[in-house]
C-alpha cells in the first residue's frame, strides 16, 4: 500500500481521504490518526471536520 494520501473533492459534497493521516496540534503532538475519512467543506456537518451527510439535506452546491 502507498503511503501517499489522495484527497478527492466530490461534487457537491465532501472532500474524501484515502490514506492515514496524522492529526497533529500547535505543539506537534499527534492528537489522532485516522485512515479513510471525508471532510466536510459544506459548513453543515453535526461532527466537524468530517462530513456527517448533512450536504445532502442542507442542499450543498460547490458551484
Ligand atoms: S460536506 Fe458533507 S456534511 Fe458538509
Amino acid at each position: 500500500m502507498s503511503d501517499r494520501v489522495t484527497m478527492r473533492v466530490k461534487p457537491n459534497g465532501s472532500i474524501r481521504v484515502t490514506g492515514t493521516v496524522d492529526f497533529v496540534d500547535a505543539d506537534g503532538n499527534v492528537m489522532e490518526s485516522k485512515t479513510d475519512f471525508s471532510l466536510c467543506r459544506c459548513g453543515h456537518s453535526k461532527e466537524k471536520p468530517y462530513c456527517d451527510g448533512s450536504h445532502r439535506e442542507a442542499g450543498f452546491s460547490a458551484e
